[in-house]
Parts: C-alpha cells; sequence; structure tokens
C-alpha cells in the first residue's frame, strides 16, 4: 500500500497503524485495506477519464474483486457506480446505499430472480445472451421496461492466465457477433427492451495495452451497426482487465495510461466512423482494490528438507494460520505474492522458504521459494497486494472461519468485516433428531 512505511518501532505500519499491534487486537489473519490508496485509485480512474475524454464518462468498480457494505459504500462516496455479478452483490450493493442509477448487472446465467431484483429496483442489465433477452423481454412491461446493454463477444485473445481470459471467441460469455443481427432484430419488436448501449470485457491481469485498443475498434463497428437499426445507444462500457505489480518482475500501465489509451481509442474510433460520442463506462476491479490490502499470517513451525540429488538446495517449509482458504489464487491460477516480515521489514531477507498454508491439501502452499530474513514463529507475515479476489473467492474449506477485516486510515483501524466464529460455520446447519445418539 502507498502508505506503508516502517515505524520508529521497527515494525511495518500501514496507514498509520502498526501491523503487529493490528494482529494482536484483531486476530489472525487478518485483511488489512489501506483506506488511502483505495480512495487514490477511485480517484485516479475517475478523474483522468473526465479529463482526457471528451464525452461523459462514469468508472464502475467491479464489486466481484471485493464485495461488501463498507467497499460497496466507499466506492460510492468516491462518485462510483458498482458493477455487480449476482444477486448477492447485487443485494449489498443495495444496502449500503446504492441506487438503481448507480448498478449494473453481470452474468453469463442470470436467474429469473435476479432479472426481476433488477428490473423492481431500476438497475442495468447487462444482457449476456439471446436466451437472457427473451427471459428479459417476458419480466419487462411498458411501464416498468428494462434498460439494458448487451454483453458482445469481441472475439479478442489477450495474453493472461487461460481461466482469465473471457473476449475470445470460444468463450461463454457475451452475444457471438454471429448473433449480433437476431439480436438486434429481437429488440426492435421489443419496447420494453431498451437497449442503450454495448459492453465488453476481453479479460483479466493484462499488461498489454493493445487489447483494449483492438476492442474499441470492434465495438466503434459494432455501434455504428446499432445505431443503424435505431438503438437508442448513449454507453460503452470496456469493462476491466488491468492488471497489478504481484511481483518485482510484473510491470503493469498505470492507472492514467490504461485509462488514455482507452480513451483516445474511442474518440478516435468513433471520429474516424463520424458518430457522436458515447458516454464511455469502464469497470476496473482488481487495479483498483488488488494494491490496496494486505493479509498478515502469524508463522509456525519450520521443517527442513535436506538436500538431495532431486532437490539440490534442500527446502525449508514454513507455515502459516491460513492459506487457500483465505487466498485461493496460488492454488487456481499459480499466482504469485511478495511477503515482507512486519516484525522486520527492513531486515535482509537471506533465507529461501516456502510457505504453506494449514489446509489438507499438498498445493495449498502460498509461497513458493521466497526469500525472508530468518523467519521466527510467532512472528507476523504480510503478503502484499491481496486487495482483488482473495477475501471475495475465500471458503470455509476444513471448516476454517473466515478472518477479519479492517479499514486502516491515519491511524485509525476500524472493523470492516467481523471474524467469523465456529457457531457462524454451523448457523446453517440442521442436526434432524433421529441421528441423534
Ligand atoms: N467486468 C467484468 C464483466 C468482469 O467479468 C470482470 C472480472 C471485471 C469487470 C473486472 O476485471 P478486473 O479489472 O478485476 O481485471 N478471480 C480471478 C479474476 C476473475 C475476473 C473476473 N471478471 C483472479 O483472481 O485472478
Amino acid at each position: 500500500p502507498l502508505t506503508s512505511r516502517t515505524n520508529s518501532q521497527g515494525h511495518l505500519e500501514i496507514g498509520g497503524c502498526d501491523v503487529v499491534e493490528l494482529v494482536q487486537e484483531f486476530g489472525s489473519p487478518l485483511y488489512i485495506l489501506d483506506e488511502w490508496t483505495l480512495r487514490r485509485a477511485c480517484q485516479l480512474y475517475r478523474d483522468t477519464l473526465a479529463q482526457c475524454y471528451g464525452g461523459t464518462s462514469q468508472v464502475l468498480y467491479a464489486t466481484k474483486a471485493w464485495n461488501c457494505l463498507a467497499i460497496c459504500a466507499l466506492a460510492l462516496q468516491e462518485g462510483l457506480g458498482l458493477d455487480v455479478a449476482s444477486g448477492g452483490e447485487l443485494y449489498t450493493a443495495l444496502q449500503a446505499g446504492a441506487k438503481g442509477e448507480d448498478l449494473y448487472l453481470h452474468g453469463n446465467a442470470k436467474s429469473v430472480e435476479e432479472l426481476k431484483m433488477a428490473l423492481e429496483v431500476g438497475c442495468t442489465v447487462v444482457v449476456d445472451s439471446l436466451f437472457e433477452l427473451e427471459q428479459l423481454a417476458a419480466l419487462a412491461t411498458p411501464e416498468q421496461p428494462a434498460r439494458l446493454l448487451l454483453r458482445i463477444n469481441p472475439g479478442i485473445d489477450v495474453h493472461t492466465h487461460e481461466y482469465i481470459r473471457t473476449g475470445q471467441t470460444d468463450s461463454k460469455f457475451g452475444i457471438g457477433q454471429f448473433q449480433l443481427p437476431q439480436a438486434f432484430e429481437f429488440l426492435s419488436q421489443h419496447l420494453q427492451l431498451r437497449c442503450v448501449g454495448f459492453h465488453a470485457h476481453i479479460g483479466s491481469q493484462i499488461f498489454d495495452l493493445q487489447g483494449h485498443r483492438d476492442l474499441v475498434g470492434v465495438l466503434a463497428q459494432i455501434w455504428r451497426q446499432g445505431l443503424h437499426k435505431g438503438l437508442p445507444l448513449q454507453e460503452l462500457n470496456v469493462g476491466g482487465g488491468l492488471g497489478i505489480r504481484y511481483v518485482e518482475s510484473d510491470d503493469p500501465p498505470s492507472i492514467p495510461a490504461w485509462v488514455e489509451t482507452v480513451a483516445t481509442a474511442v474518440q478516435q474510433g468513433f471520429g474516424l466512423a463520424g458518430i457522436p460520442l458515447p458516454k464511455l463506462l469502464c469497470e476496473p476491479g482488481r487495479s483498483l482494490i488488488g494494491p490496496a490490502a494486505v493479509t498478515a499470517y502469524t508463522l509456525g513451525g519450520q521443517k527442513g528438507i535436506p538436500a538431495s540429488d532431486d532437490l539440490p538446495e534442500g527446502r525449508t517449509y514454513i507455515t502459516i494460520d491460513g492459506g487457500m482458504s483465505d487466498n485461493p489464487r496460488p492454488m487456481t491460477y499459480q499466482a504469485r505474492y511478495t511477503a515482507r516480515l512486519a516484525n522486520r521489514p527492513e531486515a535482509e531477507p537471506t533465507q529461501l522458504v516456502t510457505v504453506a498454508g494449514k489446509h489438507c491439501e499438498s498445493g495449498d502452499v502460498l509461497l513458493r521459494d521466497i526469500r525472508l530474513p530468518d523467519p521466527v514463529a510467532g512472528e507476523v507475515l504480510v503478503v502484499l497486494a491481496t486487495g482483488a479476489y482473495n477475501y471475495s473467492m475465500a471458503s470455509n474449506y476444513n471448516r476454517y472461519p473466515r478472518p477479519a477485516a479492517v479499514l486502516v486510515n491515519e491511524g485509525q483501524a476500524q472493523l470492516i468485516l467481523r471474524r467469523e466464529t465456529y457457531a457462524d460455520l454451523i448457523r446453517q446447519d440442521l442436526l434432524p433428531e433421529r441421528l441423534l445418539r
């Protein structure tokens, strides 16, 4: 996080709070979210887009990266709208104070209940398929019309992990370009459906700006066809996808560079085609919140495996009190992270260690072959850049309660997620009487 430094005790401090003391107060593992870093990223997206784009614009926060009341409320306070990808995310956003006009509902297989909920609150629906257009036509009425964007599959492939590529032709997401004539025809026959624009999202953790330039080119073409068919087009949503630095060798573009690229591409693409500029929307998740949070763990025991022919350097495993249930990304995407000792952030990282999670899976290894300064049991290990897709993908595997989260700013720490308890774990369990001994 941008506000981190080493304090007078020699400990890592974030948002003016001593990380070792935070763990003493709030327990371990602990998600620590730096308010200043998050607000700064919101402002960079919002202000750069407003400054460098000739038309109107809106930034939406993709709440799937981390959805809870406090973070939805903070994004709204910064003037962002919210992208929600399920009834649960929509419900949370509403409870945090979002209004229909702030909200965009995504999903490639939305339920009828989710669509009804969106219509009732006036949330824009990002329609993913021809099937969904039919579902929506059956639910919307002239009195309660559906405001929608069509999610287009642009047929663009980007270099990122195959699980997080979404824009290639062979993808479950979006309406294929071959299906567009049918979609446009359907819209022209169903006036309870108001298609106000298009959406596309090509993938996540992307470092190369060319994918979004290509995307805008494709969307400008389709926009022209849509206008020709008489659609009331106003909004162009280019999705999210900007990558972040997890390890030293990662070199992503900055937020302003990404925004300027997209804005310029839209101005050129629409200018060349001689059509008025749309309201430009984007919906970043990872690049907004990823760098703003860290996860603090407490170190446990070590096991040194002696060197052998197969393992020339040997290996030292060190355990932590968390793992794949609070951060499934290393297991799911072979994701890599950077770690520091909160007790001695400045100490020379001399020892090669592998940080093992506590779950019953050999694959539950959070960090492979990283260097730390001779770690000792009881010290606090901080894993950096865990704000995106950690809490939101957390589970109760092995029936571990989910960690707490605190929002830190100017020396104050505010609990935003309570630590789950064992009682929480059995709250939905039912025990039929005949099973009692
Ligand atoms: N819009 C749509 C429609 C999306 O599907 C996503 C992410 C975003 C926006 C935000 O993308 P971002 O700016 O965060 O790249 N769990 C995976 C990432 C899945 C991304 C899903 N969609 C991970 O941990 O890497």
